[in-house]
């Protein structure tokens, strides 16, 4: 199926949010794998976005970086009836839960609004004239809330977002459902756990914490640290979007994760005592840094997905051990002091003595 696909003529695909973290592993193994495709990369550059990820690719014939902020309904409008894109891959958003606490409203702005604004420049371009046409939102587990000690997130849960965050993604699940059903607007939407691996802004958890690590700070640890996550390696996320992209039945949605649940205390335990191999400390060492701090402000305890569905239909499942996916990940930052030392100047001093303030 996906050869029958590969062989169609070129495709003009527009993905949203390709220098921050997902995007641009998802943009290097689109242009790389799709030399018929052409790419086009819009983003703003927030502090979340960085060239630097895509250095390796940016000279490739089959893509294109267009800036520009997807708030700006009128720029994005222009760049829809300009480039006369096929398909969207939308990434771009307001991602870490902590500045939503902080600042809700550029969540809608960017999470809601700025998917408005795909959806109605994507369809007065396509003037219902939806033939081969597509509108792949990525979206996130944090949309169905919380989970007790037992269960897993299916594709049917009730959606019950706690943070800003979440209802900002939840929202725009909502809009890009309606637009399918309202006006026929082929979609797909994907919902993922936590991805970790190269190229993550250190303000998640794993990329802050080995920052930390290599510069003997504090690891602030949240309420209890008892809190479950289900991660994922970033490139089985790229992956799987590539699958439900070219193979992903339309006005459907496809639940993606790790099956590998981990409570924090127990994950940054893991991540603390291979720091102390690779940096030759002696063991212990990192973990004497572990400071718990005030908890999370409505803190979802649990999440972990059921990913059958697009194992079943797609034939998707991670490819790599989260032992071989946090060792990949430590040794990318320890090789990549210079893009931790970029990306962690200027304005990200001011955000960490904002957040973590005593
Ligand atoms: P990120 O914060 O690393 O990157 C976001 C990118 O979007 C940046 O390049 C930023 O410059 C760009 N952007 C932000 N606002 C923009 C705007 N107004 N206009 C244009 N570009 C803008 O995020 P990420 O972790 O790579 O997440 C990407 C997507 O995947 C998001 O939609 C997120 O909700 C979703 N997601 C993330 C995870 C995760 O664990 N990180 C898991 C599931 C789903
Ligand atoms: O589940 C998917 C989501 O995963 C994505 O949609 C989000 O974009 C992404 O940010 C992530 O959200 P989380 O809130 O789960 O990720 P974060 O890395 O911020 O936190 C992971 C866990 O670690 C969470 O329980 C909070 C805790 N934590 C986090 C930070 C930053 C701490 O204990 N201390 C910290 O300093």
């Amino acid at each position: 199926m996906q050869d029958q696909f590969h062989k169609s003529e070129s495709l003009k695909i527009l993905l949203t949010g390709g220098a921050g973290f997902i995007g641009s592993h998802v943009i290097r193994l689109f242009v790389n794998k799709y030399p018929e495709y052409e790419i086009y990369n819009l983003d703003a550059l927030t502090y979340a976005g960085n060239l630097e990820n895509l250095e390796d690719i940016e000279a490739a014939d089959n893509y294109t970086f267009l800036k520009a902020d997807i708030n700006n309904a009128v720029e994005i409008n222009n760049l829809f009836e300009k480039y006369n894109f096929d398909k969207v891959i939308h990434l771009a958003a307001e991602s870490h839960v902590d500045r939503s606490i902080a600042d809700p409203l550029a969540f809608v702005r960017t999470n809601v609004i700025g998917t408005m604004n795909l959806l109605n420049a994507a369809k007065a371009l396509w003037k219902d004239n939806f033939k081969d046409k597509l509108f792949y939102h990525i979206s996130t587990d944090e949309v169905y809330g919380t989970l007790g000690e037992t269960g897993l997130f299916t594709e049917t849960t009730s959606y019950d977002p706690n943070s800003p965050y979440s209802a900002s993604k939840a929202s725009s699940d909502h809009f890009v459902r309606a637009y399918g059903e309202t006006y026929g607007l082929p979609y797909i939407i994907s919902n993922c756990s936590n991805n970790y691996g190269p190229n993550q802004f250190p303000e998640k958890l794993i990329p802050l914490f080995i920052n930390n690590i290599i510069q003997n700070k504090q690891l602030p640890v949240y309420g209890d640290g008892k809190y479950t996550r289900d991660w994922l390696y970033v490139i089985d996320h790229a992956i799987a979007i590539d699958l439900a992209f070219h193979q992903g039945k339309t006005k459907s949605t496809y639940n993606i994760g790790g099956f590998n649940e981990w409570q924090n205390i127990d994950l940054v335990k893991l991540l603390c005592k291979i720091m102390d191999e690779k940096l030759d400390r002696v063991q212990g060492t990192s973990e004497g840094l572990i400071t718990y701090i005030k908890d999370r402000p409505g803190h979802d305890k649990r999440y972990a997905i059921d990913a059958s569905k697009i194992n079943k239909e797609l034939g998707w499942k991670p490819s790599v051990t989260f032992e071989e996916g946090l060792e990949k990940t430590i040794d990318w930052y320890l090789n990549n002091e210079d893009w931790l030392k970029n990306v962690t100047s200027g304005k990200y001093q001011e955000y960490y003595n904002n957040q973590y303030k005593k």
